[in-house]
């Protein structure tokens, strides 16, 4: 009886570590560094901008002009993605596969294109619906920075500071991950380093640093 009692505690006891843990982790409002959530699409930078070599703002055309750099709607996708229904290496299985059953090479559309297909309200071959609407992907949004906070791809992206800086080595990613804490500390540093290296006049470094202009 005793025993089982001290087991029972002892389980109470770690279940608690586990939920305090958890929530000071997730709950922490940009701090959720390494956060690399799953997405509805297995869409892959590291082939996308890595291994074709897509520039950044082909798709994130908004950071150079805006506050939000965006993400691509699927009709951007289409581009390409009406031509490209799978990976080349899964044509060359089928063709292979075909060439040995004795029959005719059909088209094939992989699994994660035909979610792009069937977000765009087409066919299993990339070809409209009559009368049946698109709807956008459910992206998870992975960077977040709390609303009291103003920030603004646009003065970054103009000043030349890149993308890696801020989101890691994004073409080399399969799946994006937030690699900064996205904390006031780290905006403070570079804020400060960039007054020393661009030898900015003191009132511009002032201004970096100045509270509201990041707080309204
Ligand atoms: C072919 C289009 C495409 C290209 C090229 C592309 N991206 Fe993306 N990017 C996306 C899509 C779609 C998402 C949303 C899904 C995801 O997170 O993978 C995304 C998400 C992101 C996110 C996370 C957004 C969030 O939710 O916080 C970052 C950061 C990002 N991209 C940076 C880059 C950088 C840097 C490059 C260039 C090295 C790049 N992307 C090239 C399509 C693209
Ligand atoms: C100075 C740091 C910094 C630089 C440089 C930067 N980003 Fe971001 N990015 C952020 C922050 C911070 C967020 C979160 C913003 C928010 O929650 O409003 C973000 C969010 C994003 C998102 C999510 C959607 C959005 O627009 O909020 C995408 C996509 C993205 N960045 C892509 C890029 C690309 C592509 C580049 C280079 C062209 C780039 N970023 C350069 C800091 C940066
Ligand atoms: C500039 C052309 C281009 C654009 C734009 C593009 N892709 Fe692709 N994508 C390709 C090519 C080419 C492949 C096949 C690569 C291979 O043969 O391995 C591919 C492969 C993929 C795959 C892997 C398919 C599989 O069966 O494993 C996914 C998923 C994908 N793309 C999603 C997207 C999404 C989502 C977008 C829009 C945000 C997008 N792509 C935009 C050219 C593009
Ligand atoms: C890697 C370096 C870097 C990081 C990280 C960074 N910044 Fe900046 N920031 C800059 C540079 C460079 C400028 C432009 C300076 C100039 O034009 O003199 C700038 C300018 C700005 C401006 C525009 C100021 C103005 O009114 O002209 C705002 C707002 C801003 N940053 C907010 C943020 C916030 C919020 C964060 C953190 C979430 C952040 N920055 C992180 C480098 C950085
Ligand atoms: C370059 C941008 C920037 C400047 C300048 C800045 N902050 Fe922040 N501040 C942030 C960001 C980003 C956060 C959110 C941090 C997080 O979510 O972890 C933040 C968070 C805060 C918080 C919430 C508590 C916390 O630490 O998370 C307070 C309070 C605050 N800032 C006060 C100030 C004061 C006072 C100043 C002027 C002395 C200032 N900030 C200047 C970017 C900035």
């Amino acid at each position: 009886m005793q025993k089982q009692l001290k087991l029972v505690t002892l389980l109470i006891f770690v279940v608690g570590l586990i939920i305090v843990f958890s929530n000071s982790t997730y709950r922490m409002p940009g701090n959720q560094q390494n956060y690399e959530p799953i997405q509805p699409i297995d869409f892959s930078h590291r082939l996308h901008a890595g291994e074709m070599d897509i520039p950044c703002q082909y798709c994130h055309y908004g950071a150079s002009q805006s506050r939000h750099a965006g993400i691509p709607a699927t009709s951007v996708c289409m581009n390409c993605h009406k031509y490209v229904s799978a990976t080349k290496e899964a044509f060359q299985l089928e063709e292979k596969e075909s060439v040995f059953e004795g029959r005719e090479t059909e088209s094939i559309t992989s699994v994660e294109i035909s979610k792009i297909y069937e977000a765009m309200g087409y066919d299993s071959q990339g070809e409209p619906i009559e009368g049946k609407e698109g709807k956008s992907v459910e992206w998870v949004k992975v960077h977040n920075i709390p609303d009291f906070v103003f920030f603004s791809h646009k003065p970054h992206i103009t000043a030349g500071v890149d993308c890696t800086d801020c989101h890691g080595d994004v073409s080399s990613m399969e799946r994006i991950k937030q690699t900064e804490d996205l904390s006031m500390g780290w905006c403070l540093d570079c804020h400060r380093k960039d007054h020393e290296s661009l030898d900015n006049a003191p009132e511009r470094t002032q201004l970096l640093l100045d509270c509201a202009t990041c707080h309204y």
